[in-house]
């Protein structure tokens, strides 16, 4: 059963405390940041990052410095929430002023980067004209050149991709941009994290370790295995003034530990949002972990507590920040054995390489599957299933459904796929029949292109254009449909973000009212009125089944795995 809080009573004499091992609190929050702003996905690959450091993380801040009080109250609109706004209430604003000072002193590169960017977008609208492009090459910015390959699709239409690998070796990818900031979370109460940098304070504990440094993992590992304090406090850099406060982040009580499902059948448990664990009695898998600290409150779920001490397979479905959670991930990298990513489309701007920024960030193991190639597992396989849609139509590879086989039993975590081409799904059927259960989103009110990919844009979007090209999830009709095709059992659909805990991130406050609430209470109706077991998961769910009786048939393009 899920908990509120790991926690027993413990009294401790001076002498023990002295003396005592040390763990890691379980409601120790850790963010991870890039140059103070909380770090997701783009801000890793070196083109996204200088994108996102000139058009959101400058533009921002001297949006913030030239009206604070305009910020301050688009703040307090629950209509703005996950809006362009800085939340510190009109104040502080000689910090901010220092932080974009010090950003434009301490990354001349990435501003260089960014500039050319867009410089080479401008010459291919204007040079490339469907003749040959080699006479081009000495028209791309100095500083690029070397790192792009020009091309054209069959229309025409010019653009270039970027030699990943080599710009992540360059000057232009910036470690020492990454740190992580320690704190301590009581409650489910915390900001959106996406629009305000993170500034010093006397409850903050600023770690300036990149995130492929051995210090995350040494620090996440002290969940469960304890050190002397003499030991943290110098693996953590802490200065004397700071020793307090770090201090505080520790305790000698241990955990309890966590107990691995031993049955001969399968359990999942799902954590909120997409984070689903499934196990057997000899594997685990994770998909997209997205895990709530351990505090007391009064919806039940599971914590990162409630993880093994090793995951076979981390899973992630896509490149989105809410599916792609570095500060989960940069939590769990020490427990996991591999990490699945889909593949990328090879360089463009929008689509950078998932198994590129999780190399860079300190994971090993990352193995990038193909549509429809399939991994083979313990008892079973996971297959990458084509995922439409829901990244505004921009030309994007990296994004995948799976569907696992664990024995007799299938299971598909579609995530966001959104069912814009039903006879996709006639496809997939014929290619692997029947599934018992389905996990999806439907997020079918999705935010607008610029939301997420603004940045990246050179040339500003017609707003009726952008407010055409969502990040939507699918609607009842797209949903039903999928359902449908594949006789499942079992129907989930996630919780989109109403778990509370979920707010820093997800910036979404739905009502009765709102069109995925509407449209997803439809799609559990009229799964029931069919026969099909069916509900919107909230917060935490253990489902176990039973025995698995036979092996799956063989994939038919399997990969191995060492
Ligand atoms: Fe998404
Ligand atoms: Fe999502």
């Amino acid at each position: 059963m899920a908990r509120h809080a790991r926690s027993r009573p413990m009294v401790a004499t001076m002498n023990e405390m002295k003396n005592d091992l040390l763990y890691l609190r379980p409601n120790v929050q850790v963010e991870p940041l890039f140059d103070n702003w909380y770090a997701w996905s783009h801000l890793i690959p070196p083109a996204t990052a200088a994108r996102n450091l000139t058009e959101r993380h400058l533009k921002r801040m001297d949006s913030y410095i030239n009206a604070p009080q305009v910020h301050a109250s688009a703040v307090k609109n629950a209509k703005l929430i996950g809006g362009p706004f800085v939340d510190h209430g009109g104040k502080r604003v000689d910090e901010i002023r220092l932080l974009r000072d010090r950003t434009q002193q301490q990354r001349p590169h990435l501003i260089e980067l960014s500039d050319a960017i867009g410089a080479l977008d401008e010459m291919l609208r204007t040079k490339a004209k469907g003749f040959a492009l080699q006479p081009l090459y000495e028209m791309v910015p100095d500083i690029l050149r070397g790192y792009v390959e020009l091309g054209y699709d069959l229309n025409n239409n010019p653009s270039f991709r970027i030699i990943e690998p080599l710009l992540y070796k360059s000057r232009y990818y910036y470690r020492s941009a990454q740190s992580l900031m320690l704190s301590v979370v009581t409650g489910d109460q915390r900001p959106f994290v996406l629009s305000t940098p993170r500034l010093e304070s006397d409850s903050l504990f600023h770690l300036r370790a990149p995130f492929d440094d051995e210090v995350v993992d040494l620090l996440f590992r002290l969940k469960s295995c304890p050190r002397p304090w003499g030991e943290i406090k110098e693996m953590l850099r802490a200065p004397e003034a700071s020793e307090p406060l770090v201090r505080s982040f520790f305790t000698p009580e241990a955990p309890l530990p966590y107990t691995p499902y031993k049955g001969d059948g399968v359990r999942w448990r799902y954590f909120g949002h997409a984070c689903v664990l499934v196990e057997t009695r000899n594997l685990s898998v994770l998909f997209d972990p997205m895990l709530s600290y351990s505090y007391e409150s009064e919806v039940p779920r599971y914590t990162y507590m409630d993880l093994p001490e090793s995951i076979d397979y981390v899973v992630i479905t896509h490149n989105h920040q809410d599916h792609m959670l570095f500060e989960t991930l940069l939590q769990v990298r020490h427990k996991a054995k591999h990490i699945v990513v889909p593949s990328c489309s090879g360089g463009s701007l929008q689509d950078p390489s998932m198994k590129l920024i999780f190399e860079n960030i300190g994971c090993r193991n990352v193995i990038e599957l193909r549509q429809m190639e399939s991994l083979n597992v313990e008892n079973g396989s996971i297959t990458a299933l084509p995922f439409l849609g829901e990244h505004a139509d921009l030309n994007m590879h990296s994004k995948t459904a799976y569907l696992i086989r664990l024995g007799n039993h299938s299971m598909i975590f579609a995530a966001d796929s959104c069912n814009i081409e039903p006879r996709l799904y006639e496809h997939i059927h014929d290619e692997v029949g029947d599934v018992d259960t389905i996990f999806l989103g439907m997020e079918c009110d999705g935010a607008p292109l610029t939301w997420l990919y603004g940045a990246l844009l050179t040339r500003s979007i017609e707003r009726a254009m952008d407010e055409s090209r969502r990040l939507s999830g699918s609607n009842f009709d797209q949903a039903i449909d999928i359902v449908r095709r594949f006789n499942f059992k079992s129907v989930y659909v996630y919780a989109m973000g109403q778990e509370p805990w979920l707010g820093y991130i997800m910036g979404l406050k739905y009502t009765d009212q709102s069109r995925p609430i509407v449209e997803s209470n439809r799609l559990i109706r009229q799964c029931l009125d069919e026969g099909v077991n069916a509900e919107r998961l909230f917060g935490h769910k253990e489902v176990l089944i039973e025995e698995l009786s036979c092996k799956p048939r063989a994939p038919s393009s399997a990969v191995g795995v060492g």
